[in-house]
C-alpha cells in the first residue's frame, strides 16, 4: 500500500506508507549519468536494482550493519525506515577509476594499497564537489562523530561486499553510499546498493559489469545487471 509520493529522484521515488515512520522506495527503469544530461529508460532496470540492493541489504544487517532496509515488498518496492539524510555521499574505492582519475592523473585499474574513503557534497548543481569532513562539520551537514561514523560502517560495508562479490568472480572497484538518522536517532546506511552506484569489473576479463556500461556505450546494461545478479544467485 504505497501512499503520497515524498521524495523523487533520478532512480527512485519514496511514498509514504501505511507506518508514520516507514516509506516504500520505488526503484525506476530510468538510467541517467553526468547529473542527469544522459537518460535513457531501461525496461526491467527498477526491478533487477531492487533485487541486487534488497540482497546487500539483508547481507549487510546479517553482518550487524545498521541499514534503513525492512523488507522487498514487491518487484520494484523497498519498504524502509524513514530517514532524515545527510548530504554527503561516501565514495569507497580499492582500485582507481572515474573521478579519482580524472582529478589525480592515475591510470584506471591501479590498485589502491588499501581502501581509500572520500566525500563528496550531495548537489547535482554543483555535480557533486568533493569535500573534508571539516565542510561537513562547519556547514552543519554532519557531526564530526556521525561523519566518522559513516567512514568506519563505509569500511565494514567494503569488507563484506567485497568477499561476497569476489566470491563469484567479481572485484569492488568502488562505490557510494548515502546515510540518515533515524526517528531515534540512530545513523543508518540509505539509499541504495546497487550497479548504478559501484563499479564491478569481472576479475578474471575486466569485463565491466556496472552504471560505466552505460556512461561509456559499452554495451547493454540489462545483460549486465543480470549478470551480477544471475551470480550472486539473485532471482529477478
Ligand atoms: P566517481 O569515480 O565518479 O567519483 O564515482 C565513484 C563511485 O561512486 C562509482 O561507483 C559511482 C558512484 N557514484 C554514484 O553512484 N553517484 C554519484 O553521484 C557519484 C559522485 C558517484
Ligand atoms: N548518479 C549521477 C547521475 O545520474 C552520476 C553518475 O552516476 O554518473 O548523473
Amino acid at each position: 500500500m504505497k501512499g503520497e509520493l515524498k521524495y523523487e529522484g533520478k532512480g527512485k521515488q519514496l511514498y509514504a506508507s501505511d507506518s508514520a515512520d516507514e516509506l516504500i522506495q520505488v526503484f525506476k527503469d530510468d538510467a541517467t549519468a553526468f547529473d542527469g544530461i544522459k537518460h535513457d529508460v531501461i525496461a526491467g532496470k527498477g526491478a533487477l536494482n531492487c533485487a541486487i540492493s534488497s540482497f546487500f541489504f539483508e547481507k549487510l544487517h546479517e553482518a550487524g550493519i545498521g541499514t534503513h532496509y525492512v523488507r522487498k515488498e514487491g518487484a520494484v518496492d523497498m519498504r524502509v525506515k524513514a530517514l532524515d539524510m545527510i548530504p554527503v555521499e561516501v565514495v569507497v574505492r580499492n582500485v582507481a577509476a572515474g573521478s579519482i582519475c580524472k582529478r589525480l592523473g592515475f591510470e584506471e585499474g591501479m590498485e589502491l594499497k588499501w581502501p581509500l574513503t572520500e566525500f563528496f557534497y550531495k548537489s547535482d548543481e554543483l555535480h557533486d564537489p568533493m569535500i573534508a569532513i571539516e565542510h561537513a562539520e562547519l556547514f552543519g551537514w554532519g557531526t564530526r562523530e556521525e561523519l566518522e561514523a559513516m567512514r568506519a560502517t563505509a569500511l565494514k560495508v567494503n569488507e563484506v561486499m567485497t568477499k561476497l562479490l569476489a566470491d563469484v568472480g567479481i572485484r569492488l572497484v568502488d562505490y557510494k553510499l548515502e546515510f540518515g538518522r533515524t526517528a531515534d536517532g540512530a545513523m543508518v546506511l540509505g539509499d541504495e546498493i546497487t550497479p548504478d552506484g559501484c563499479r564491478l569489473w569481472d576479475i578474471e576479463t575486466g569485463r565491466k559489469l556496472d552504471k560505466d556500461v552505460f556512461r561509456r556505450d559499452l554495451g547493454g546494461l540489462s545483460e549486465v545487471y543480470h549478470e551480477v545478479a544471475n551470480r550472486l544467485g539473485i532471482k529477478i
